[in-house]
């Protein structure tokens, strides 16, 4: 299959050291996470790339789908392979900030606003996700493979999905350029992931909790592991990347889970 233009186009942007050498793409593919991870097996280096036009089986948080229009979004996976799982679970955050920081710096700062534990929103509306799945390392730690979903110049969407998701297009007014949009992320997330690398452990989640949506609000949270709902208030993220929440109870610190926002009662 032909490699699409994004990829010929996102190269002549891209000043990166590490991350999008090699990038690879094809115009269709069932996830590229999937494909990422074959070729990893294959030995790819960190931060070999692959990213699609169109996704038949785009994979989403908690065994979702990830649906996008074809040929207007981005739909990338980048692999990493961390030299050891110190502050592994803090990863997703990494990613997220990294694409946050392109969004900000590409439609302003309400365009790069994040919903735990890795979601990417515009103002009140989901813009885009991210999803880390491991797969085998050669060292301590196994190899990531960061995937990115982006609505970049999708113009509408199911009326379901109307309320809830949004683009860059219809958030901003304007069309992006994906290539010079996809050379900034890798660029943005290169450095979050070298702080991360470094220890920088507090600056990053510290940011992370800055550009927050549900920040010292009320929510409900729906955790995987367990039946009953959590309600509390925000208190910002656990070293380990969780969220911290101020509950009838007392502080509780949640790894997995969806967040509603939760109206106040007086
Ligand atoms: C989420 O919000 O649930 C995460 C969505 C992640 C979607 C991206 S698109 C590129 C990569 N390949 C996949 O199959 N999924 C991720």
């Amino acid at each position: 299959m032909a490699t699409p233009a994004l990829v010929r186009r996102t190269r002549t942007h891209l000043s990166t050291r590490r991350l999008g050498h090699p990038l690879r793409g094809t115009a269709q593919v069932d996830s590229t996470n999937r494909a990422l991870r074959d070729w990893a097996a294959e030995g790819a280096p960190e931060g070999s790339a692959f990213l699609t036009e169109y996704q038949e089986a785009g994979r989403g948080r908690l065994g979702r789908r990830w649906a996008a229009a074809p040929g207007v979004n981005l739909m990338v996976s980048v692999l990493l392979r961390p030299a050891d799982d110190t502050h592994l679970t803090l990863l997703p955050l990494v990613v997220a900030l990294g694409v946050s920081d392109a969004l900000r710096a590409t439609c302003g700062p309400t365009a790069g606003h994040l919903k735990w534990p890795n979601d990417l929103y515009c103002g009140v509306a989901k813009v885009g996700g991210v999803l880390l799945e491991t797969a085998a390392g050669s060292g301590p730690a196994p190899a990531i493979i960061a995937g990115i979903g982006l609505n970049v110049n999708q113009q509408a969407f199911p009326p379901a999905l109307q309320e809830k998701a949004t683009s860059l297009l219809l958030h901003s007014g304007q069309r992006v350029d994906r290539a010079a949009l996809l050379a900034r992320i890798l660029t943005a997330m290169e450095a979050r992931y070298a702080q991360w690398e470094r220890g920088a452990i507090g600056a990053l989640r510290e940011t992370a909790e800055e550009r927050m949506v549900h920040q010292g609000e009320t929510v409900t949270l729906h955790p995987t592991t367990q039946a009953a709902p959590i309600t509390g208030r925000v208190l910002g993220l656990s070293p380990a990347g969780g969220l911290r929440l101020a509950t009838a109870t007392g502080t509780q610190v949640v790894f997995a889970g969806d967040v509603s926002s939760q109206p106040s009662f007086s």
